[in-house]
């Protein structure tokens, strides 16, 4: 089978409504042009920050543009103070969420149990979830990666079994913490072996059709030059992109990068 590419810019907590809105506009407008030129062959969402999403919604109405929000609740509503919901983000136009970022787990403590928690009621309010898995350095250098890329995917499977059938398909996305925001991406052959490796586990646990079906992004790093080498691996299907996506050049230059027709053999 075919999986369709997918690029999603992460602006993390970037842009003022302004900035959120001319952004917002240019991608529009540059996808429209390659639609009209018959050159986008990739899909493409935007997650901007949540203050954001109303506006880039609107900038984005007239393309097919998903939007993403860059976290959430597990919770449906009442006293949290300070978080948002998956019916908030539906609410305001979100098809996607982004879970399990790196930067969440570090630096806000985020789990994995957490992390499903979240995968679960994405579910349940019809968001397609893209969730983060990626090694430091400090695991990759002693040789942990795939033990702990393991981990991060194992807790996630009890959430997948336990979702009410039919539910919106999930995306994984594998961000070496190392690679991230550093310039410093990791090589094609580093990442081919761990979008292998996560191939192999969905297999095993979800059987090969699923594994066949489920996109496997890459983030970290990745600009214009670095991205059609990357793309080109065989269980890469497109990519997260962080400081590259604040510009609409850029951002649609990577999106060019995807390559037109890749087939997936069953
Ligand atoms: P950079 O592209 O800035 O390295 O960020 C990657 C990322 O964290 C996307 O979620």
């Amino acid at each position: 089978m075919q999986r369709r590419g997918l690029v999603i810019g992460n602006w993390k907590m970037n842009g003022t409504l302004l900035f959120t809105q001319e952004l917002a506009c240019a991608v529009r407008d540059g996808v429209l042009e390659r639609i009209g030129q018959q050159r986008l062959s990739c899909d493409l969402v935007l997650c901007p920050p949540f203050t954001g999403l109303s506006v880039a919604r609107h900038a984005l109405s007239e393309a097919p543009v998903g939007l993403g929000g860059q976290n959430m609740s597990d919770a449906v509503s009442g006293p949290y103070t300070g978080e948002i919901s998956g019916a908030m983000l539906r609410d305001v136009g979100c098809s996607h969420v982004l879970l399990g970022h790196s930067e969440r787990r570090t630096l806000f403590g985020e789990e994995n149990a957490g992390i499903a928690r979240k995968m679960a009621a994405a579910f349940q309010e019809g968001l397609q979830p893209v969730i983060c898995l990626g090694e430091t350095l400090q695991e990759r250098t002693a040789e942990r990666t795939l033990e702990v890329i393991r981990t991060q995917w194992m807790a996630l499977v009890p959430a997948i079994l336990a979702a009410a059938e039919p539910h919106p398909p999930w995306i994984l996305a594998y961000e070496p913490v190392w690679a991230i925001g550093t310039g410093r991406h990791a090589t094609p052959d580093q990442i081919q072996e761990v979008h292998g490796f996560i191939r192999q586990q969905l297999s095993d646990h979800l059987g090969a059709t699923v594994a066949s079906r489920v996109q496997i992004l890459y983030g970290g790093s990745v600009t214009p030059a670095n991205a059609a080498a990357i793309f080109a691996q065989q269980d890469v299907d497109g990519g997260l992109i962080g400081g590259a996506s604040l510009a609409a050049a850029t951002f649609l230059a990577i999106a060019d990068a995807y390559p037109k027709h890749v087939s997936i053999e069953e």
